[in-house]
């Protein structure tokens, strides 16, 4: 129930405008959120690199809906890879992209052209892309551009997201040489024709394709917060012989930030999932939808006034 409430509003821009003017709620998201701008990425990156993480930057922006705003946001990462490298913090840092940020929704070959050119600057910087997977409208369309992408650029990174029936079969035709792929529960309201509903569905999905991935030729990436499946990635890793070098974990930004360094110190790579921008708004309930306990954590700082 409190999940779908957080997913409507984050869908409500009239809401987000309101909350995101406050100022103690911009405080609040402080926790989850690096800051506005490519700066304050960049000082959070550093933060995480000297404490032994790994990093992909997201940057949040405003819904895309014209061919100059993608092309706007394809600049900011642009300028963002330019940074980071010139700060020393590729190839420690990749970089997280929504392809609907980049005109997926308006035309899926400008998303193309402009997810060619980020990945063209992160090779550049030394590193490189990873394509976020966003609701299940567009999966197909992610994951030809990715095909497309990898032709040239073959460490793109995809996103598999648990929750959607599919999602098997992908972790199949993904599980080859070179390839990298994240696997996470998935964070979108999906309809039952496409997605398991039951969280236990879900987590054997999870561990279904957690077994598909380790067990193939690509480079797995186990983004979850959950300590049950994290365990489970640890037992099939050993299982099927990988190395510590030969997968990685991921969690979010301020999220269980001890298991992140716990698993560090333990020799595993942890590559924490950093975003930033002013439309912090959307991603922030999108994380409460996942947990809603964490709102006595924001409680009376999201409303404004
Ligand atoms: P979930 O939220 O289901 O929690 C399960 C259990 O984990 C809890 O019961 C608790 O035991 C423990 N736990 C969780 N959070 C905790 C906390 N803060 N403190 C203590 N215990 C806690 N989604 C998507 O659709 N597309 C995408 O591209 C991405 N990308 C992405 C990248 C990364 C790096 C991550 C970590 C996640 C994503 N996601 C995503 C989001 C993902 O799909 C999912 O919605 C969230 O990660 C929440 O699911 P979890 O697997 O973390 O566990």
């Amino acid at each position: 129930m409190l999940r779908s409430v957080f997913l409507a509003a984050a869908d409500s821009s009239r809401l987000g405008r309101l909350v995101s003017s406050a100022t103690l709620s911009k405080n609040a998201a402080r926790r989850f959120v690096a800051g506005d701008d490519v700066a304050d990425a960049l000082r959070a990156a550093r933060e995480l690199a000297d404490d032994g993480l790994a990093i992909t930057v997201d940057h949040l922006a405003p819904e895309t809906s014209t061919a100059e705003q993608a092309k706007a946001v394809r600049d900011e990462y642009t300028e963002l890879l330019g940074r980071l490298a010139s700060a020393g913090l590729t190839p420690a840092a990749e970089v997280s992209v929504k392809l609907s940020a980049l005109g997926q929704r308006i035309d899926d070959k400008l998303a193309f052209e402009y997810a060619l050119a980020v990945c063209a600057a992160a090779a550049d910087a030394g590193t490189s892309v990873t394509l976020d997977a966003e609701d299940h409208t567009t999966t197909d369309s992610t994951l030809e551009i990715l095909a497309g992408l990898r032709k040239d650029y073959p460490s793109t990174g995809a996103v598999l997201q648990a929750y959607l029936r599919r999602t098997e079969g992908d972790c199949r035709e993904l599980a080859t040489t070179g390839s990298r792929v994240r696997l996470c529960k998935g964070a979108y309201s999906e309809p039952e024709s496409v997605a398991f509903q039951d969280p236990l569905d879900i987590d054997k999905s999870f561990v279904r394709c957690l077994n598909i991935l380790m067990s193939g030729e690509g480079y797995p990436m186990v983004a979850t917060h959950d300590a049950r499946l994290i365990a489970i990635a640890e037992d099939r890793a050993r299982w099927f012989d990988r190395s510590a070098e030969e997968y990685e974990f991921q969690m979010l930004y301020g999220m269980r930030t001890e298991e992140q360094a716990r698993l560090a110190a333990g020799g595993n790579i942890v590559r924490v999932y950093l975003p930033y921008g002013e439309q912090w708004y959307g991603y922030l309930m999108r994380r409460l939808a996942e947990r809603p306990s964490s709102v006595s954590l924001f409680g009376r700082a999201l409303v404004p006034g």
